[in-house]
């Protein structure tokens, strides 16, 4: 069984090996929600996230010089990193979904890689049927928890007064192991755990007490895109976690691009789950001190532009509407006086008198705008109607 006495000596022997990462207080989520707010910031670890903790700790007194692992990407570069620096050869086996910047890095460390299934499971079980290698379970197993649980230690180091801790949960190591942590150096501390909706095994599983399959669906969080919770994991989370919480993709996506715009962190989807789950819940954690393990760092720079856009869609900084209006000299000028008086910046106009629902003699105008947030938004939209003009929101962009 994982104790915090084995922890805290993994610490002392992974530490050559990985960074102390800072614990950084950040005014603006704390302002924003109320409580004060924690960063773990494990996207500036070695390899751009927590793994490389439970995979040196797994394979640093490793006899067999050959493994293999199946990961979605951060384990696997935490793996291919291990490696490398204690001369064993490693073979990551990751699903063809699995984002290029992370098959690229794996690489990079000097690892074999072999792409083979849809997901993780796919990718798992190809892995366990090769023969001659050991093979390094990404979350399931007591060494990688117990690597995992010196991020709790190094928190506790830095901050003795926690009342909750927020950490992302995929398979369920990370979690595991910071919660045995938490629980035997800081009681009183909550430890609560962050899933998204688009794929919550250990969510269910928590609330049912059994282990419960989900297969994932697509996610901003391709590192905690996990369809089963560990055993081993599922036992330690029951013995030990206080809660777990879902968050929704829009959340995630808005966390992304807060991490950008306010603490010039890039953190992949997996790492921001948490700052959603805050922001999502912030009545429950007013006036608490939190610390929200930011667990990676790891986000394919194809999709940036995505969330950034969405997550400007979502809180309400980019708006997309309608305006339907009579065919008259001139309107397209009053109406962009209208949002210009409102210091609204437009991105992109469509001019329509030709759609199939409307009437002759009328026009539609879809407007792609910059606002200061969701606010101003609604005053652009008032105003607008207030001036007569028949207004309709719409959901995705088009700037
Ligand atoms: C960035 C990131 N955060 C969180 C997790 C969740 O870790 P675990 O599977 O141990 O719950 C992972 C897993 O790969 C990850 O890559």
């Amino acid at each position: 069984m994982v104790n915090v006495k084995d922890i805290e000596k993994a610490l002392q022997n992974i530490r050559p090996f990985v960074h102390k990462t800072p614990l950084i207080h950040s005014n603006s989520f704390s302002k924003m929600t109320g409580a004060e707010v924690y960063l773990k910031a494990e996207n500036l670890q070695k390899t751009g996230s927590f793994k490389v903790r439970g995979a040196f700790n797994r394979m640093i007194n490793i006899k067999d010089r050959k493994v293999i692992t199946a990961s979605m990407g951060n384990h696997a570069q935490g793996v291919a990193f291990a490696a490398g620096k204690l001369g064993i050869q490693a073979k990551i086996v990751m699903p063809v979904t699995a984002p290029i910047v992370k098959e690229e890095a794996t690489r990079g460390y000097g690892a074999e890689v072999v792409l083979y299934g849809e997901n993780f499971n796919d990718a798992l079980n190809y892995a366990l049927s090769q023969e001659g290698y050991t093979f390094i379970h990404a979350f399931d197993d007591d060494e990688v928890i117990v690597g995992q649980g010196t991020i709790g230690v190094e928190i506790l180091e830095d901050l003795s007064n926690i009342d909750i801790i927020l950490v992302p949960v995929g398979g369920g190591g990370l979690i595991s192991g910071t919660a045995v942590t938490v629980k035997a150096m800081s009681p009183r501390t909550i430890v609560i755990g962050v899933q998204t909706e688009s794929a919550p095994s250990a969510y269910f599983s928590f609330k049912e007490k059994k282990v419960i399959d989900k297969i994932p669906l697509s996610t901003l969080a391709d590192g905690i895109a996990v369809g089963r919770v560990g055993d081993r994991t599922f036992d330690i989370i029951n013995r030990y976690v206080d809660d777990i919480i879902l968050v929704g993709e829009d959340s995630i996506a808005m966390a992304i691009l807060l991490f950008l715009e306010r603490k010039k962190l890039v953190v992949e989807g997996a790492g921001a789950v948490p700052l959603a789950a805050l922001i999502e819940n912030r009545e429950r954690f007013k006036g608490k001190s939190i610390v929200l393990v930011v667990s990676g760092g790891n986000i394919d720079f194809t999709l940036i532009d995505r969330i950034i856009h969405k997550g400007l869609l979502s809180s309400g900084r980019i708006g997309v509407f309608e305006v339907t209006a009579d065919d008259l000299p001139g309107r397209l000028h009053s109406l962009t006086g209208v949002i210009a008086s409102q210091r609204g910046n437009i991105l992109n106009v469509i001019h329509d008198r030709l759609a199939e629902d409307l009437s002759v003699g009328k026009i539609r105008v879809v407007f792609t705008v910059e606002t200061r947030g969701r606010g101003h938004l609604e005053e652009i939209l008032s105003d607008l109607t207030i001036k007569g003009f028949e207004v309709k929101r719409r959901n995705e962009g088009n700037s």
